[in-house]
């Protein structure tokens, strides 16, 4: 169907689940709607089971579906919305880990050609919320499907600050189900239900500056901490920085700023695309002026 039309299909927006983009007007074109299904494992060891997973399969509940057989690496990354097929594309991260440790190979249509081809993990050119598919390959591919390494001896990461005090408020003995509950309670105590108020995750990614500007920063803003990435450069929490602005739960008619994560814009019902991303930009100019830090989307903006 791609390589019959595909001078038709010059103007087209691959979907996944939807849980990350933002619409500022009607989208012109066509749609693919990516339904995919299906799950096989590829190879089991005593010690890994390497799965190959649909595209369109909803990626919480193959992460339950994993965390029940206990095979471990994708734990921390339960409940974030949206479809396998976007997890690659954005490498979706949370709670310490990352997609890319875990991946293995995908499947993918060249939209031009009509051809399956394979990317490995290195080809994928994978980052803090970035690959080659939100770059020099961007909508040139739709992902069919997507192959993971699983541990059926794990070792958990804990090391993210509120989850090891969660695990340990929860009581339960340490295991992949374990960390997976805690991660559930912090996102749901965190970060509003896109089924129940409109919103797309965080906003904008946490900047990545020089250890001398964060050293400037810091002498002047004592309360703003970063993580340090390598000895030269360091992550900073966007949602501290917008907080510090004094955005966090500021509503603008139907939409505004979560009032638990600052990183988060809610639309509260009747709000549309274009109000959400005059409100980002507005956020985006204060945290420029007061801390001269730019703030870049991790929202695909359409
Ligand atoms: N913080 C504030 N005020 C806020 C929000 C956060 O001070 O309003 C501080 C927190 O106190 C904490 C730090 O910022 O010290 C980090 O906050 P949090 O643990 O909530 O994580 P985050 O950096 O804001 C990132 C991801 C999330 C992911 C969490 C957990 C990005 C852009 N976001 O958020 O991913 O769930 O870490 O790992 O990297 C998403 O991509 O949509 C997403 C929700």
């Amino acid at each position: 169907l791609l390589k019959s039309k595909q001078a038709d299909y010059e103007n087209k927006l691959i979907l996944g689940g939807g849980s990350n983009i933002l619409f500022t007007h009607d989208f012109e074109g066509l749609v693919i709607r990516n339904c995919i299904l299906g799950t096989n494992i590829v190879e089991e060891t005593s010690k890994y089971v390497t799965i190959r997973i649909g595209s369109g399969e909803n990626w919480h509940s193959m992460v339950m579906y994993c965390v029940e057989k206990n095979w471990g690496g994708i734990e921390n990354l339960s409940l974030i919305p949206g479809k396998v097929g976007a997890a690659p594309i954005q490498n979706i991260g949370a709670y310490g880990v990352e997609l890319s440790e875990v991946f293995v190979q995908l499947e993918a249509v060249d939209v031009k050609t009509g051809e399956l081809v394979v990317f490995t993990q290195t080809e994928c050119n994978f980052g803090y919320r970035d690959s080659i598919f939100k770059n020099e390959a961007r909508n040139m591919f739709v992902i069919t499907s997507v192959t993971l390494k699983l541990s059926k001896n794990p070792v958990l990461n804990t090391k993210y600050g509120v989850l090891e005090q969660t695990i340990n408020e929860l009581g339960s003995e340490l295991s992949v189900k374990a960390v997976s509950d805690a991660v559930i309670m912090i996102r749901q105590s965190k970060l509003p239900d896109p089924a129940e108020i409109g919103n797309a995750g965080s906003f904008f990614k946490n900047p990545v500056v020089d250890k001398i500007d964060y050293e400037g920063l810091r002498a002047e803003f004592p309360n703003i901490r970063g993580f340090y990435l390598t000895p030269n450069l360091v992550k900073i929490p966007a949602g501290l920085l917008i907080e510090s602005c004094g955005w966090k739960g500021v509503k603008e008619g139907s939409i505004g700023v979560h009032n638990e994560q600052a990183l988060v814009l809610v639309n509260y019902g009747n709000g549309n695309g274009q109000d959400i991303y005059n409100l980002a930009m507005k956020i985006k100019e204060s945290v420029a002026s007061k801390f001269g830090v730019e703030l870049v989307p991790e929202v695909n903006v359409l």
